[in-house]
């Protein structure tokens, strides 16, 4: 299972795969998730303000009996309940009992506005005071990286979405990240036929690599990510899938089959979440023609 720890600029590690919880919800259902990923190998735990169960994550790190000094705890400033960053980020340990995150991102550009530089700043100020181990950015375009090159800590990592479907998009900011030293996380990987978009062109090369490995589409999926060089960032609420995508740290994908599910990718010609693109088209045209006929038929034309 070789997901294997990466470096990151400040000198810190992180496991290349994570347990990610933006979908578990609250309460004793989502302990009890978060209690499996870690019973299972899990030990890099993503939670963030907005998924709500940051206590939870506390809860289940305390009840595993593990050390918190083995597991990697990320969590995010979401702009949540009016909180500054230096509000947010107490507020994140006083829910998780922690005294410290291993990595606290800034969730979105737009959470910041226009000032991403004074964003940063105070983000390198709790790094200073030992709040996060390490700081960095999701949802960062090569445009809002650009505004922090003169930074004196640079981000550690950058957490996008990343999936076949987006690579043509996404490639020269993985790029930009990968030569100026910032750590890619991928989320939502698992998008395609896994999870959103099955009867797309990745399916074909998915299905070849399937037949030559025995591997599943979740697992061909995460192999793929990370020959992007990308830490992964994923959830189940199977132990079967959990641990399948942990053996996907042993799965080699050859340059050509890398290739081949680029191209299908490419194919798609959707930005971000493609169904919803593919979608959108026809909802918008059923909308016309409901307003129109309506119209027409107060007008008593119809
Ligand atoms: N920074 C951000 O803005 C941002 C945005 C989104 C996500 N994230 C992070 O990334 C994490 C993962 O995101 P995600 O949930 O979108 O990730 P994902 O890894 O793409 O998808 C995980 C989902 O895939 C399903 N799945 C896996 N294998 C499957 C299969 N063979 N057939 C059908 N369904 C399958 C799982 O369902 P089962 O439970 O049924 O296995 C699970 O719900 C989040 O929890 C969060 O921590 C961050």
């Amino acid at each position: 299972m070789p997901w294997e720890t990466v470096e990151l600029n400040d000198g810190n590690h992180i496991k290349t795969i994570g347990y990610g919880t933006w979908t578990i919800g609250k309460g004793d259902q989502a302990v009890d998730q978060i209690a499996q990923a870690l019973e299972t190998g899990y030990d890099h735990i993503d939670t963030a303000q907005s998924y709500l169960n940051q206590e939870e994550v506390g809860q289940a790190v305390r009840e595993s009996g593990l050390k918190r000094s083995d597991l990697f705890i990320t969590t995010k400033f979401s702009g949540r309940d009016g909180l500054s960053i230096p509000e947010a980020i107490k507020q994140s340990l006083d829910k998780t009992g922690f005294e410290y995150v291993d990595l606290y991102l800034i969730h979105h550009p737009r959470l910041v506005g226009d000032d991403v530089v004074g964003a940063w700043q105070q983000m390198e100020e709790l790094k200073a005071k030992g709040y996060a181990r390490s700081i960095g950015v999701s949802n960062f375009g090569i445009d809002d990286l650009e505004k922090l090159k003169d930074a004196k800590t640079k981000p550690a990592v950058n957490q996008i979405l990343l999936h076949p479907y987006v690579w043509k998009q996404q490639k020269p900011l993985v790029e930009y990240c990968q030569a100026n030293g910032i750590v890619v996380e991928a989320y939502s990987s698992l998008i395609s036929p896994v999870t959103r978009m099955p009867g797309g062109p990745v399916d074909k090369p998915l299905a070849k690599i399937s037949e030559r490995t025995g591997a599943t589409y979740d697992q061909i999926l995460l192999a793929w990510a990370k020959a992007k060089g990308a830490v992964v960032v994923t959830n189940s609420s199977k132990k079967a899938r959990l641990l399948g995508y942990l053996d996907a740290g042993d799965l080699l994908l050859t340059d050509e089959e890398i290739a081949a599910v680029d191209e299908g990718g490419s194919q798609q010609g959707v930005e971000g979440y493609g169904l919803f693109a593919r979608v959108l088209p026809g909802v918008a045209l059923f909308s016309v023609a409901f307003v129109v006929s309506r119209v027409l038929i107060s007008a008593g034309v119809w």
